[in-house]
Formats: C-alpha cells, sequence, structure tokens
C-alpha cells in the first residue's frame, strides 16, 4: 500500500499550543471510550446505516457498468448536468473539483475531452434560468440523484428538465435521464420505471452524505474520465488502516478522540483549511458530513447533549486575508485542519523582474508551489503561537487513490466521533421540521394538521421590521 496521506497531530497538544492544548493524561482519560467506539463501528460496519463501510469492497462490479454507461455518455452528450441536493451533490462536486482541471468547463472541447459538468444543488430560479442558457438540453444528459426520491428541491428540477426534454424530443426524452435512487422506496424509482430511465441504485445502509462511493459519485467521476476503481482502492486501504485498534496507529481514531476531546473543552468550530483550489470542496462535502452527523440534541440514552461542532469552511491561501485574524486572535473555540499538497499538479515559476524593489525582489525566481506551502507553514506557525489548536493531513499528490483514501479518513473520523459522542450519527432528524414546513405552506397532501400550526404560530411584530 502506498502512504499517500499523513496525519500530523502535534499541534493539538499542550507541549505545543500550550494551556488549550491536550495533555497525555486527557488523551488517557478517553482512550477506553475511543476503543469503545472503534469496537463498535467495526462491529457494525456492512450493517444498519453503516452499509457505506461496504462501498470499498462492492463496487467494483457495479463500477464496471457504471464506466460503460460513462463512456456512452462521453461519447454522445456534450454536456453532464447533475441533479440533486445534500449528499447527492456535495460528493460528486468534490471530487470533480478535486480530480479535473479546475477550469475544466472553460476549455475547449478537444483538451476538456469530455461533456461539460454541472451540480445543480439549489431551487433559486435564476441558477436555474443560467443553466439552460449555457446547455443546449438536447445535448446533455441529467443525472438524477436522490436517494430517498422525494426530495422537493431535485423533485422540482427534475420535473423541470423533463418537460423540457420532452417538449424538445418527444418520446426520446427519457434517453436523457439517468436516475440514481434506492432499489425500491421513493418516487424516482417508480418514475423511472415508468419512464424506463436508465438507473442506478444507491445501495441499502448508505445515506447521502455516506454515498459517495457508491453510484451517486462513481458515475460523475466516471463521465469525468476519473479513475473510479483507483479511488475505491483508495477508500479499501484507508479502512485497512483503520482496522487497527491501535489508537497510533489509526489516523481516523486519533482525530476523532482529539476532536472530542476539544469539543469537551468548548471548541465548538471546525475550520476546514486546504492550501489547494483543488481541494476547495472537499470542505463543502466535508462540512455536512461533520454537521449533520455529529449535530445531535440527544444522546442514545435519551439525555439532552446538543452534541456536535460548527464546521467552517476557509482556503488557504485567500482567507489569510479574509478569516485568518480571527483564527489566531478571536475566541478559543477552533480547531483548524490544515489540508496540504505535497506535490502539485503544475510548477509555476515566479520570474526575475523588479530586483530593486524589495517586496518583490525575495519572490524572485522562486515557486508558486514553495510560496502557498511557505504561507501554509506560517500561518500554522502563527496559529500555534497564539496557542491554537491545529492538525494537519498532507497529500503526497492529489490523485484519485489520495482522494478515496481522504474522503474515506473523513467518513471513518466522523463515524468514531458520532460513536464516542454516543449519538446516532446517521439520522438528521433537525431537518425534518423546515421540510414538513415546507411542505405544508406548499400544500402537500396530509400536512394539513402541519399548515394550522403554522397558521396559529406566534405571528412576527411590524415594529420590528424597518
Ligand atoms: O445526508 C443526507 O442524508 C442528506 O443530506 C441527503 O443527502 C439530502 O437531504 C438529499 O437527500 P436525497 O438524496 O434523499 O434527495
Amino acid at each position: 500500500m502506498e502512504k499517500v496521506l499523513t496525519f500530523d497531530f502535534n499541534n493539538m497538544m499542550s507541549g505545543m499550543v500550550g494551556k488549550d492544548g491536550i495533555s497525555a493524561q486527557q488523551i488517557e482519560g478517553v482512550k477506553a471510550k475511543a476503543l469503545d467506539a472503534h469496537a463498535k463501528v467495526a462491529e457494525q460496519a456492512g450493517k444498519g446505516w453503516q452499509g457505506w463501510m461496504d462501498l470499498p469492497y462492492n463496487q467494483d462490479k457495479i463500477a464496471d457498468d457504471i464506466i460503460d454507461c460513462a463512456k456512452e455518455v462521453r461519447a454522445k452528450f456534450d454536456y453532464f448536468v447533475v441533479l440533486g441536493i445534500g449528499g447527492s451533490a456535495l460528493g460528486p462536486s468534490a471530487v470533480f473539483t478535486a480530480l479535473k482541471h479546475l477550469r475544466y468547463n472553460d476549455l475547449p472541447k478537444e483538451k476538456r475531452n469530455g461533456p461539460k459538468f454541472y451540480v445543480e444543488d439549489n431551487v433559486d430560479p435564476e441558477r436555474m434560468a443560467s443553466l439552460l442558457d449555457v446547455i443546449d438540453a438536447e445535448k446533455t444528459m441529467f443525472n438524477v440523484i436522490t436517494k430517498s426520491g422525494a426530495t422537493s428541491e431535485t423533485m422540482s428540477q427534475f420535473l423541470i428538465i423533463y418537460d423540457l426534454l420532452k417538449s424538445k424530443l418527444g418520446h426520446k426524452a427519457n434517453r436523457h435521464i439517468i436516475a440514481t435512487t434506492d432499489m425500491q422506496k421513493g418516487n424516482l424509482i417508480k418514475i423511472a420505471k415508468k419512464e424506463n430511465f436508465k438507473t442506478f441504485y444507491i445501495p441499502d445502509g448508505v445515506g447521502g452524505r455516506f454515498s459517495e462511493l457508491c453510484p451517486v459519485g462513481l458515475l460523475p467521476a466516471a463521465v469525468l474520465g476519473i479513475d473510479v476503481k483507483r479511488m475505491l482502492q483508495g477508500a479499501r486501504d484507508m479502512d485497512g488502516i483503520c482496522k487497527t485498534a491501535d489508537i497510533s496507529k489509526n489516523p481516523a481514531l486519533f482525530a476523532a478522540l482529539l476532536m472530542y476531546i476539544a469539543m469537551n473543552n468548548g471548541k465548538n468550530i471546525s475550520v476546514m483549511m486546504p492550501y489547494a483550489d483543488s481541494l476547495r470542496l472537499v470542505s463543502d462535502w466535508y462540512c455536512q458530513l461533520w454537521a449533520e452527523s455529529l449535530g445531535k440534541s440527544a444522546d442514545y440514552d435519551g439525555k439532552l447533549v446538543y452534541a456536535g461542532q460548527t464546521p467552517v469552511k476557509s482556503l488557504g491561501v485567500t482567507d489569510q486575508h479574509s478569516q485568518v485574524q480571527l483564527y489566531t486572535e478571536g475566541p478559543f473555540d477552533k480547531v483548524v485542519t490544515f489540508l496540504a499538497v505535497e506535490n502539485f499538479r503544475n510548477t509555476v515559476k515566479i520570474p526575475y523582474g523588479f530586483e530593486d524593489v524589495p517586496d518583490v525582489s525575495f519572490l524572485c525566481g522562486s515557486t508558486l508551489n514553495k510560496l502557498i506551502n511557505t504561507e501554509l507553514d506560517a500561518t500554522e506557525y502563527a496559529l500555534t503561537k497564539a496557542g491554537r489548536l491545529n492538525f494537519r493531513i498532507t497529500l503526497k499528490q492529489v490523485d484519485e487513490y489520495s482522494v478515496g483514501q481522504l474522503l474515506y479518513f473523513f467518513m471513518m473520523q466522523t463515524a468514531y466521533c458520532g460513536a464516542m459522542l454516543n449519538i446516532n450519527t446517521y439520522n438528521q432528524p433537525g431537518v425534518e421540521e423546515g421540510k414538513n414546513a415546507t411542505y405544508a405552506m406548499f400544500g402537500k397532501k396530509g400536512y394539513e394538521a402541519k399548515k394550522q400550526e403554522l397558521d396559529s404560530a406566534p405571528k412576527k411584530d411590524a415594529k420590528y421590521i424597518i
């Protein structure tokens, strides 16, 4: 197995950051809990909502079908549009940005060597209208992704697109839709069968935010020409690494344990800060995973715990000029996770010129590669000196294998942390209230009582509206 990720937890420790840091005694104090979490996660692997832990092992055959389908899509279509939201959108976006050219859609066709790619995860009318301005629906394959097959946002997008396709293509409209959904449950599967859509299935026990390594993520990635089997290999190898109960050798377990202690010490914010544009949307994906999985009011014993840590996305070096002031001098309530890249896919030299200007001369003859990583070292140093908890994950390079490892690492870290917190990592009851209120306001059948409840809710006072 190739070592492509390095985890450096030094700056989480009191020896480095002082009184706010974590001591060896604190680690000892929660070791038993971490080992218990490890055992529980291992015991549940592949069962219930931990079906995602089987994905690195059981998707190879499906990947063959996906690769065949992707070949056809790449040959026949100029645009590929994902319609989905949450876990049905963030993974495809993250992997696209991580592994393809950073200005992929702007490249000429022969350099792109694949369809233009869009992930539509909002119902902003201007966004939908703007999409339709830049694609040609007749040359587009739409991938409707929804595990539940009931998500209003995705289904409304589907209705708009399918209506448009039918108006342009009549009975051939169905050849422009691929449905990715549950094999049995939900509306999309019923529609897919009726309309004869090409369909891929989201396996049982795989929730949205844990679904990147099944057809949800694999099909869009394969359409982009990404080696999905290599991604699965990366995930498989990270799973192998996480099999050990030796905390010092299991990075996901160690990271979960440290985050658990940090949370208990009032570190309520988890900043994800890649120093690479390619990993920018891995932060978005992580934010959903960490927030929806760990943000729970009650634990398994029914005790009110109000667990979780607010994830924040940040980009190095860009946010050094926006957020880092707060991270260094604001409240002691954050853990910063740096994502570093050792070998970028490009080297850009900084040329000589204006050597007589001291503010620029020291840059001359160097590279942007050296500059970005030096700025990371410097920011890490500044945060550590200011007593702020941080740790660093270094990717040897950003490729299918390392990204597969990285995503799987975060899923394992989340699973372990959820088990340590004794909460249900896999549900999202806090999202339901808003969903149900939308249904009621939109007049969905069966939500009449909710509508009455909404109508009798306290009215807003005009004096607070200016
Ligand atoms: O993680 C989750 O389960 C959610 O965030 C879902 O991904 C999101 O709500 C979309 O759900 P669905 O795939 O059912 O449309």
